[in-house]
């Protein structure tokens, strides 16, 4: 019989019932040092005092106004992160998935508003996640995201993650935009190195081709900047931001520049409960606490910090790691075993992680974890590949 929550997903047999910090505390009353923080969602770790003074303070004056009307969160929140980044505009939405529909969208109007209506196709990258939808289904269009569900958005065009060469010869005249995580996080905490981010701008901007940087994962303060692109010192046209910007609470937005954004004129897009007054409040308090430059400095020290200790550990299980990989806190460890072992391994030690493609195990702490919780985390990492290494032995 099937289950009354629908089974998309392969659960562990694991619930909790409160977090504190980078801690979550199961229902037996047991704590797991929590490095997954919700898939890089919970930046502040659980129950941040100034997130929780936020969201009670406002849940008690407003939760919920139309769009219909003006919402001085929303506004204050778009005010930020004009402030903090590229972007001239926001749009809020609710989720990853959302923000990437809206992208997808805003490029194709753009062209259509400029006399070529011609320019529809959008140019992504293999390993990318861009969500769920049917929209960003077909946008990475690999079988695993896409069999079944066809007919597929049309549109969309698949290249090498990083083949400049490739991109070079398939951006077209019919070429509207190209979309791209910085550091595909789904895809194994893959990096695009900041040289090929410079070229890919270059070559948008040779072409007239609009640059969608998706992220969603990679981006408020994950990598040691506010926004990964920043390491490069490129800006893009679009930007899709979700996850860490709500710290535990569903937001997302689109960043956009006023060039690119020229297309979307009133009701040309919206949303119900996208840019609430409740998750506005709440992400404002998360933005202007990771936007802080020594937070920042903090999530690269306590990066680097965690990769040193990660590299011992890589040293002493060779049987079980390979490689780390990342930047910051979207750290990866490269398996030689199934990353779904590690992961198991790492529950039985009470620490947990994230698995992703390419034999990646992902390590997303919340961004303040403290140090004595990294050296722990280092810990329990170790006892966990001891596991396997006795099972490999
Ligand atoms: C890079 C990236 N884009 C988009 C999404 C989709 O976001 P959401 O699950 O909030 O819809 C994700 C989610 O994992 C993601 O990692």
């Amino acid at each position: 019989m099937i289950s009354s929550v629908l089974p998309t997903y392969n659960r562990a047999p694991l619930a909790f019932v409160k977090g504190e910090g980078s801690w979550l505390i199961a229902e037996d009353g047991s704590r797991y040092l929590d490095l997954g923080a919700g898939i890089a969602v919970n930046a502040l770790g659980h129950a941040h005092p100034a997130l929780v003074q936020t969201i009670s303070e406002q849940a008690a004056k407003l939760w919920h106004v139309s769009n219909v009307y003006r919402i001085p969160e929303q506004e204050a929140l778009a005010d930020l992160l004009v402030e903090h980044t590229f972007a001239d505009t926001v749009f809020f939405t609710n989720s990853g998935t959302e923000a990437a529909e809206l992208a997808i969208k805003m490029a194709r109007k753009y062209w259509y508003e400029k006399g070529q209506p011609q320019r529809t196709e959008i140019i992504a990258f293999e390993g990318a996640f861009h969500g769920r939808s049917t929209g960003a289904i077909a946008a990475v269009g690999s079988e695993k995201m896409t069999k079944g569900f066809g007919p597929l958005m049309p549109g969309f065009r698949q290249l090498p993650f990083g083949d400049h060469d490739a991109l070079r010869s398939a951006i077209g005249p019919n070429t509207a935009a190209v979309i791209v995580e910085p550091v595909q996080g789904e895809g194994g905490i893959r990096t695009l190195p900041d040289a090929c981010l410079k070229g890919l701008r270059d070559l948008c901007d040779e072409t007239g081709t609009l640059l969608i940087l998706d992220e969603v994962q990679c981006g408020m303060g994950r990598t040691g900047k506010l926004f990964a692109h920043e390491w490069s010192g490129i800006t893009p046209d679009i930007m899709m931001v979700a996850k860490g910007i709500g710290g535990g609470f569903p937001l997302g937005a689109v960043l956009a520049t006023e060039e690119a954004a020229s297309g979307m004129t009133a009701g040309t897009h919206g949303s119900t409960y996208g840019g609430n007054p409740l998750g506005c409040a709440v992400g404002a308090s998360v933005v202007r606490i990771v936007s802080d430059d020594a937070f920042l400095a903090d999530v690269s020290r306590k990066g680097g910090l965690f990769r040193q200790g990660l590299e011992g550990l890589v040293a002493a299980h060779p049987t079980v790691f390979e490689s780390v990989r990342g930047q910051g806190l979207m750290l990866g460890i490269k398996c030689k075993v199934e990353p779904s072992e590690v992961v198991k391994a790492g529950m039985a030690e009470h620490v947990l992680t994230i698995a992703a493609s390419d034999n990646v195990v992902r390590l997303l702490p919340a961004l303040n974890i403290p140090d004595a919780d990294i050296a722990e985390a280092l810990k329990r990492l170790d006892a966990a590949a001891t596991r396997l290494d006795r099972n490999a032995a």
